[in-house]
């Protein structure tokens, strides 16, 4: 049995650790003043979706406990990961009045964790941040590691640094608001964190994917803390994706080219994700044969997808993946597994075999 109590930590080096907490809001003072944060002003940069739920909730325990916060709440959506909103960020913090001891509070899911964190990065040079995830993919995978950043029109992600938080709190309950789809889209990171890490998550998924739908609690919060975990090892070994960080992107080759094919919004990001695996287990089958693709792939197509694969031609799907390359100057890589929970990253990959596994996430391909 999981003690989801306890708190994961991540270890970038003898002197360079962080909490991931699993309590709720009203608990993040007292994990602010255990991780050292000094009390004074802080500012909170919540979204239109999240902020009337939890913001009340999370300032009121801050004003409980001597701080002094500000809420600052832009437009909940991807569009809003853009250098206006960012821009308005240093307006209203440069404006109001801070020092470097600041903290900065993502009080959402990833476009605030990572709007938010951007502007830590760079406001005076570096300002603390506590990510405090409120959505499934940022509680198990985009508020643990110090990736920031905005969008830029060439692509996504392209403007950002490397800003590790001072603490994560992921507070459970607030998942209960998350809406299915992006329930969904969340369980699809996580069990990518299964697939390539850990065999036995892998089985605990399988045997409890239909609880993990209906998000019974006893079932998702130790899946969500396992796969927290998972994201937290992975940092740890490769904080700036030197190497092994890489794993993580398993199915985002071929992800990243569906939701740039299908134009943006059409898939969610975790939807794209849940069938670039599905090409990718075939794709890792053509270099593994004993890989048990049939029993991966009948886990992956219960997670529930909106929007058709087969509306979307191959041949641009293929020029798609080169020209995601192409703006980040890398050659063309995937991420394959030699067994479940085990991954490594090659570039050694045949073109039909690419095109054919395709045809197998569109379901066209034994
Ligand atoms: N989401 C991939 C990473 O943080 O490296």
């Amino acid at each position: 049995m999981i003690e989801v109590s306890t708190p994961i930590t991540v270890t970038l080096g003898p002197h360079r650790q962080y909490p991931i907490h699993f309590r709720p809001l009203g608990e993040v003072p007292s994990l602010m003043a255990a991780a050292g944060l000094r009390r004074g002003r802080c500012l909170i940069v919540t979204d239109d979706h999240v902020g009337p739920l939890y913001a009340d909730r999370l300032e009121q325990a801050l004003l409980g406990a001597g701080w002094s916060p500000r809420r600052y709440t832009v437009p909940a959506g991807e569009s809003t990961k853009s250098l206006p909103h960012l821009q308005k960020i240093y307006d209203v913090a440069l404006s109001w009045g801070i020092d470097r001891r600041t903290p900065v509070l993502a009080l959402g899911g990833g476009v605030v964790g990572d709007l938010a964190g951007f502007a830590a990065a760079t406001l005076l040079r570096g300002l603390p941040l506590v990510q405090l995830p409120t959505s499934l993919i940022a509680q198990v995978d985009s508020a643990i590691g110090g990736k920031t950043g905005i969008n830029h029109v060439v692509g996504k992600n392209l403007i950002g640094a490397f800003h590790q938080p001072a603490l994560v709190c992921a507070d459970p309950e607030t998942l209960a608001t998350l809406p299915p789809r992006e329930w969904t889209s969340g369980l699809a990171e996580a069990v990518k964190h299964a697939f390539i890490a850990d065999a036995d998550l892998l089985a605990y998924v399988e045997q409890h994917m239909p609880a993990i739908l209906e998000r019974d609690p006893s079932v998702t919060h130790p899946l969500i803390y396992r796969a927290a975990a998972i994201k937290a090892a992975v940092v740890g070994e490769d904080e700036r994706e030197a190497g092994r960080r890489a794993i993580l992107n398993f199915g985002h080759t071929f992800g990243h080219a569906i939701e740039r094919v299908a134009g943006y919004g059409v898939f969610t990001h975790g939807e794209a994700v849940a069938l670039g695996m599905r090409a990718a287990l075939y794709l890792s089958r053509c270099l593994h044969p004993d890989l048990p693709l049939e029993r991966a792939d009948r886990l992956l197509r219960q997670i529930p997808v909106q929007g058709r694969l087969a509306d979307l031609p191959i041949p641009s799907l293929m020029q798609a993946m080169h020209a995601d390359k192409k703006v980040d100057g890398r050659t063309l890589r995937f991420v394959v597994l030699r067994r479940p929970g085990e991954a490594y990253v090659t570039a050694d990959v045949h073109r039909d075999d690419v095109e054919a596994a395709w045809l197998f996430a569109r379901g066209e391909l034994d």
